[in-house]
């Protein structure tokens, strides 16, 4: 099994108390890369995906923090498959790349807010992951990060794609986002007592 090693005083720094990450999924939500990319596959989705990965690591002792990144950004890839100003599901279903659009572009976006190159590299293989629609097989073993964000893309999918279109008020997602760095950093805390913590990814 693939694993990160990740040292307390590298990953994981206690200042004042607080658990420090190099990025937050705040500062992921306010770029603006990630506010165009994302709207269009629906910021809600994309929200209620990270919470759902981020509770599918802790229940499969996954790393949270990239779980949730991961979820947050699975869908960054997406193109608009538009014809006569209308979604073309048949043009998307037979083209469409997005989970090697959105590695890709996450990983990127990730990098240039500093995120560590480990963390942005497993991050972007569970986005490239996330599902088997662009594959010509299925049958890819996926490590546990990878299976926990495929897990919780699927837990908020509805039927003939309707969680793309789903809206959330601007603030309200912010706070979503606030109220979820909140608890990955509680989550980390917990694990930041030992040395150094081993993390399947
Ligand atoms: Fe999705």
């Amino acid at each position: 099994m693939n694993s990160v090693t990740i040292h307390k005083n590298k990953q994981i720094t206690i200042e004042g108390g607080q658990p420090m990450r190099d990025v937050t999924l705040l500062d992921i939500y306010e770029h603006h890369i990630a506010q165009k990319y994302l709207k269009r596959s629906g910021m809600a989705h994309a929200i209620a995906v990270a919470y759902h990965a981020f509770q599918l690591a802790k229940e499969h002792k996954v790393d949270v923090d990239m779980a949730a990144k991961a979820g947050f950004l699975h869908d960054i890839g997406h193109f608009t498959w538009y014809r006569n100003g209308k979604w073309d599901y048949e043009l998307y279903r037979k083209n469409d790349i997005h989970p090697i659009k959105g590695a890709e572009r996450a990983h990127k976006l990730l990098i240039r807010l500093g995120e560590n190159p480990i963390q942005a590299k497993a991050t972007s293989l569970a986005i490239l992951f996330h599902t088997d629609s662009f594959l010509p097989s299925n049958d890819i073993v996926r490590t546990p990060l990878q299976k926990v964000v495929k897990w919780a893309d699927e837990k908020d999918e509805e039927e003939g794609g309707k969680h793309h279109y789903r809206k959330i008020d601007p603030d309200r997602a912010k706070q979503s986002i606030i109220g979820l760095d909140k608890m990955i950093d509680e989550e980390l805390s917990k694990g930041a007592d030992s040395e150094e913590t081993s993390l399947p990814i």
